[in-house]
């Protein structure tokens, strides 16, 4: 690896899952406008969601990431925003009064729109078309026309971002996410189902707590802890050029920080430790994550730890293991343990997603919701056997009344799946399925002793 790191030293290295852009001058030509534009994020805010995420390391805390596969372009509103941002603060209530610990809350929201592929070419009909590789690159309709990449959708990228991240941050510290609220957050699809109903009962303890505190002269209205929350942003930093563009150096500490968003995490396609991803990623300040597949070792772990986080600095990395409901448990445990032992102060969390995806006989590409469940399960128990503490999870759901993924309360069927199959990408939870995810997740975390 270079001695020196630039936010440029990455581009001497080679770099996985780029798209092919057809005209470079184009390319350089909205990297150089998206430079001049403003950071989304702050470094400061890095440096607190690092520290929180610290606490995580440590125990004190849990890690609740989510959001969409892949953002999109046509999808793009308040309304979308705000459902997405509701069913989150739904499941971190639950997580936070069941496990009794502060919850870290982080969207994969306000930039997550690249894609990696595992091949460049689709092949449509009697034609190879490149790849769909997310709406920053170019668009889903299968023609040479709309898949051609356009660097125009950078720009389009960072400003769906900006106001994307606007109202998010306007709704978390504006009352949205006000305690007061809490059972307002139930959609009406959720609030009659048995997942709602337990919720509602929950959210009456929660203001009966509250009304308690001010019955014993605490002043409820004047704390913005119960009115507010931090919300953090963070996507996969897939597209090295957008990432670079957006690195700023820190005018408090001279160091440098990728302001695209608060986290971002290296994918598992693209974590080489002699690649172009970890040699960027190296550099910058943010808290870092890092898929880890079933195919990883524990000598591979170490390398990475002291690659990202020489200085072993908590909450700087959290390893996102995605092993498949069947395997996680035996896979993860060698990991736990070597990385336990190296005393490296990692966040572990759980992504139950990506390795229980299928093709369901109708053709969709699907995920069954007691594989999810399961999945989280075997994390949990890898966790309690080798005294290692389970961080958090990281999902993808929406709010509204999806059908992608099938089973959960309301059981959804292979044949549902073409009655609301709407991502651009993966396979989401919809709003009942998330809210009964938290309080599965709780309940296996608290019985198996660590909370
Ligand atoms: N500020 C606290 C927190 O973020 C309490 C809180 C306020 C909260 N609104 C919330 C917790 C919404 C979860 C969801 O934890
Ligand atoms: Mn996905």
């Amino acid at each position: 690896m270079a001695k020196t790191w630039t936010p440029s030293s990455w581009q001497s290295f080679p770099a996985a899952q780029q798209p092919e852009w057809p005209d470079d001058a184009l390319l350089q030509g909205a990297l150089k406008q998206i430079s001049s534009y403003p950071p989304l994020v702050f470094a400061g805010e890095a440096r607190s969601l690092q520290t929180a995420l610290g606490h995580v390391a440590a125990g004190n805390a849990f890690l609740l990431q989510a959001g969409d596969c892949a953002e999109s372009f046509d999808d793009f509103s308040a309304v979308n925003i705000r459902e997405k941002l509701r069913v989150i603060l739904q499941m971190a209530v639950v997580l936070t009064y069941s496990l009794g610990v502060p919850v870290v809350k982080v969207g994969r929201m306000a930039g997550q729109f690249a894609k990696p592929r595992s091949s460049p070419f689709e092949r449509v009909g009697d034609v190879d078309l490149p790849s769909f590789r997310g709406h920053i690159v170019n668009s889903e309709h299968p023609s040479a026309e709309a898949r051609r990449p356009d660097p125009a959708r950078l720009v389009q990228a960072y400003n769906q971002s900006a106001s994307t991240l606007n109202l998010v941050r306007a709704f978390v510290k504006g009352g949205f996410a006000d305690l007061n609220r809490v059972h307002a957050w139930t959609q009406e699809f959720v609030a009659s189902s048995p997942e709602g109903q337990k919720y509602d009962q929950l959210a009456s303890e929660i203001d009966r707590a509250l009304r308690f505190m001010r019955a014993c002269g605490v002043d409820t209205e004047s704390n913005s802890q119960l009115h507010q929350v931090d919300f953090y942003t963070s996507h996969e930093a897939l597209l090295l050029g957008y990432e670079e563009a957006l690195t700023r150096q820190d005018s408090l500490t001279g160091a440098w920080y990728d302001c695209s968003a608060h986290m971002l995490w290296i994918g598992e396609r693209t974590r080489q430790l002699d690649g172009a991803h970890i040699e960027f990623l190296r550099g910058v300040g943010n808290p870092l994550g890092c898929k880890i597949g079933p195919t990883t070792d524990a000598d591979f772990v170490l390398e990475l730890c002291q690659a990202l986080n020489p200085s072993r600095i908590p909450g700087r990395i959290t390893l996102i293991a995605r092993m498949g409901a069947n395997q996680v448990e035996d896979k993860l445990r060698p990991l736990l343990r070597a990385v336990r032992d190296a005393d490296h102060p990692v966040v572990w969390a759980c992504d139950p997603m990506h390795a229980n995806t299928y093709t369901a006989v109708s053709g969709r590409k699907t995920r069954d919701f007691d594989q999810v469940c399961a999945e989280i399960g075997g994390f949990v128990r890898a966790h309690a056997a080798e005294g290692t503490w389970p961080g958090g999870i990281h999902v993808e759901l929406t709010g509204d009344d999806v059908t992608e993924c099938i089973g959960g309360a309301d059981n959804i069927l292979d044949s549902q799946l073409d009655d609301r199959y709407q991502t651009v990408c993966d396979p989401r939870l919809n709003g009942r399925q998330s809210l009964d995810l938290a309080f599965r997740t709780a309940g296996l975390i608290s019985s198996s002793g660590l909370a």
